[in-house]
């Protein structure tokens, strides 16, 4: 990680769904992961009071001990019947979806491959595996193809990678990626931000890319377009057997609060009911991306709902953009990292409930502005 010092950001009030209060002013802001805006729905509102009225907050025990209730199991088969998986588990959140996965294979995994510009809890979930970690090069096959060539024939080695990479809006080309995966080996794929947005149905970076495989442990988070918190790893019956006999993570904490359960089940109920918002998410998406191009700038052809977009990295370029983002009402979101040293890098995420003016206003402060690169 870079010697940077970080410093939480200025505190963002929300006046409604789209606009924050910021040093008097009101803003139109475009951040956040709730790409769905499922957050502020009322059946996901009303399930979550209702849950808490009549099962309480919290198991206050693990899953394996007398934590269970019979909410984690309904979700549970809610989100393996949404993402056509044979089986899910819920974690506490997607960080530490990704770490319990990851623990559950200790001991079975001879080397790990990670893209290298992989989510944080993937590196760190990673070093949990008492084996060597190498990098490949960002969503390049070749590469990837090269360095598992490499691996003894007795290697079992787990590549890791985002589906969706929040960073860009790319996606792993997930299809080519388990084509070069040996018999032996597993990949686990971070769909925080794909699960939900990619596909037609919504089931994320597999469906988008049309590649299902047994060999893909698929991890979500319950925080992005599904609205509410948690997370889930959607994967084989034999892996969750592995992570319930093999995860000290997952036996030793205390599973989502009930209320933020019932939340999800009933954010997944619209989203199986609904997809006029994906549909709307798409199609806003595609209306930001087309204006900017249409100008000239390049951006990934994906439909990721993220423009991310850079100017020069000159302190007094980043001052007149956020000051040229401020005259057209817009809140200028800076995306800065622990491990990404940029801090002329802004990125804008499009939400399905955004209105047509509203994309349209945030397309004219991005073209107008000089010197704008993807
Ligand atoms: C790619 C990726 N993976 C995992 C996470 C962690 O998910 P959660 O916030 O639910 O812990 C995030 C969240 O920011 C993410 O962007």
């Amino acid at each position: 990680m870079p010697q940077t010092r970080y410093k939480y950001a200025e505190t963002l009030s929300w006046t409604d769904e789209f606009h924050v209060l910021y040093r008097g002013r009101e803003l139109l802001c475009f951040a956040g992961c709730d790409y769905l805006r499922l957050s502020a729905h009322p059946a996901v509102r009303s399930a979550i009071n209702d849950t808490l009225a009549r099962h309480g907050l919290t198991v206050a025990a693990s899953r394996i001990t007398t934590g269970n209730h019979q909410l984690y199991s309904r979700l549970e088969q809610e989100l393996a019947r949404f993402a056509n998986a044979e089986t899910a588990v819920l974690a506490p959140n997607g960080y530490t979806a990704n770490l319990i996965a990851t623990q559950a294979v200790a001991g079975k995994v001879t080397h790990v491959l990670v893209d290298e510009r992989a989510h944080a809890s993937l590196l760190d979930a990673a070093r949990l595996l008492e084996c060597p970690i190498a990098t490949f090069k960002h969503r390049h096959v070749d590469d990837l193809k090269r360095q598992l060539n490499h691996l003894p024939a007795s290697a079992r080695p787990l590549v890791m990678t985002d589906g969706l990479f929040a960073g860009d809006g790319s996606i792993a080309p997930l299809k080519e990626q388990i084509a070069v995966l040996p018999p032996t080996g597993w990949l686990l794929l971070d769909d925080a931000h794909g699960f939900g947005v990619l596909g037609k149905h919504g089931r994320g970076t597999p469906e988008w890319s049309g590649a299902q495989s047994k060999q893909v442990i698929q991890t979500v988070s319950l925080s992005k377009a599904v609205g509410v918190f948690g997370g889930a790893i959607l994967t084989s019956h034999a892996h969750a057997e592995r992570i319930l006999s093999g995860s000290r993570l997952f036996a030793g904490s205390t599973p989502m609060p009930l209320p933020l359960v019932g939340g999800a089940l009933a954010a997944l109920k619209v989203l199986n009911a609904d997809s006029a918002r994906r549909k709307r998410l798409v199609h806003n998406a595609a209306r930001i991306k087309n204006a900017i191009r249409s100008a000239g700038i390049a951006l990934p052809d994906t439909p990721a709902p993220i423009v991310s977009v850079q100017i020069d990295s000159a302190p007094s370029a980043v001052d007149r953009f956020r000051r040229h983002l401020l005259a057209h009402g817009i809140y200028p979101t800076s995306a800065r990292y622990p491990g990404t040293a940029a801090s002329n890098r802004f990125r804008f995420v499009i939400s399905s409930e955004h209105s047509v003016e509203q994309i349209d206003q945030l397309a004219k402060a991005l073209v107008t502005f000089p010197g704008l690169r993807p």
